[in-house]
């Protein structure tokens, strides 16, 4: 058995999208069992940046962490976190933050998008990705695995990892492989299959929308006025994006959802994707309320676990700096 260490992260904001699933969540459901350990940190501290007054921050992690296993990860195999629990890393990303410049950051395409949208230019807001940099090093993982838009700051912890190297004259930030899944990497927006389905947005299927949420939303599904069923994400978003989501949800490449689409009009068509989604759907929102009855003491022993991991990180870290 291969010993590979996955980390991710994902952010307790709301709850988890179709998106999350068929981008974040399914590409790890694949190689699970590849894993020797399977890391997710719920990044509730990367969720403080933008502040949401009256938001229960912890029993959204707990939310989230019922969820991602009732998605079908093991929870043998999975170590679910919760990040503010285990205080190594806003230290580690404190030291690591002589690194990188106020220049860089500030280019980083998130922070510029977020400094628009929310009128502010929070400290918070621009040093995130350094935040994000001690999340991936601090448990010395093989493989990390980030969304699309995540991109600009994996480079950002390559940067980070090899000045912090050069200056400690050894690789004590190891380089992990960072893999961003291609295939249905992105859903779209159903009302708008221009921009990413995202939980900030109006229009996104929550992987707890009852059966007549999932009929309303995807019959509303913008399409176009083509009868015929076939991908072409440039020039027909709206009918690409419902193929996309069809096909992963059937375990199938895109051009065999076209094969098996090719006689049927929009009508048909949604309507399978929505008794396919209802399927889906059922099956992890029974499981979610078994685990969401004991995931309070499921991730307080995950973090006990990771924190030891963490501890040994840090003291590395600290010997190296001469602060220990
Ligand atoms: P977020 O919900 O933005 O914290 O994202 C958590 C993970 O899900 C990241 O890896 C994202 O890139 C991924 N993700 C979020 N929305 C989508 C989407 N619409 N399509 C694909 N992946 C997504
Ligand atoms: N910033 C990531 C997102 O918004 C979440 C995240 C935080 C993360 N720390 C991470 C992902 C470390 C991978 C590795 O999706």
């Amino acid at each position: 058995m291969s010993k590979l260490r996955f980390f991710t992260g994902i952010q307790a904001s709301g709850t988890l999208t179709l998106g999350n699933y068929l981008g974040a969540i399914y590409p790890i459901l694949k190689i699970q069992d590849e894993c020797e350990i399977i890391i997710i940190m719920i990044a509730d501290l990367h969720s403080l940046t933008v502040p949401k007054p009256n938001f229960n921050y912890r029993k959204n992690c707990y939310e989230i962490a019922s969820l991602l296993y009732a998605c079908g990860l093991k929870e043998e195999k999975c170590k679910i976190f919760i990040q503010s629990e285990i205080k190594e890393h806003t230290e580690l990303a404190w030291l690591l933050s002589p690194y990188i410049t106020v220049g860089e950051l500030g280019r980083m395409i998130q922070y510029k998008e977020k400094k628009k949208s929310e009128e502010t230019g929070n400290l918070a807001l621009l040093s995130y990705p350094v935040l994000m940099v001690a999340d991936i090093f601090l448990y010395d993982a093989d493989l990390v695995v980030v969304g699309q838009d995540q991109q600009q700051h994996l480079e950002l912890a390559k940067n980070i990892a090899k000045n912090f190297n050069n200056f400690c004259g050894k690789e004590l930030l190891k380089l992990p492989t960072f893999d961003i899944p291609k295939f249905g990497a992105k859903i779209m927006d159903l009302k708008d299959p221009t921009k990413k389905m995202s939980k900030s947005g109006n229009d996104y299927i929550s992987l707890l929308d009852e059966p007549e949420k999932i009929v309303k939303k995807i019959k509303g599904a913008l399409t176009d006025s083509e009868e015929k069923i076939y991908y072409d994400p440039a020039k027909r978003p709206g009918i690409s994006n419902l193929i996309t989501i069809y096909a992963l949800l059937n375990d199938q490449k895109k051009e065999e959802a076209e094969r098996e689409l090719q006689n049927s009009n929009h009508y048909q068509f949604k309507l399978k994707l929505i008794d396919l989604l209802n399927k889906k759907l059922s099956v992890i929102q029974k499981s979610y309320s078994d685990y969401f009855f004991r995931i309070q003491e499921i991730v307080e022993k995950n973090n006990k676990h990771l924190k030891i991991l963490a501890e040994k990180k840090m003291f590395l870290i600290k010997k190296e700096l001469k602060l220990k």
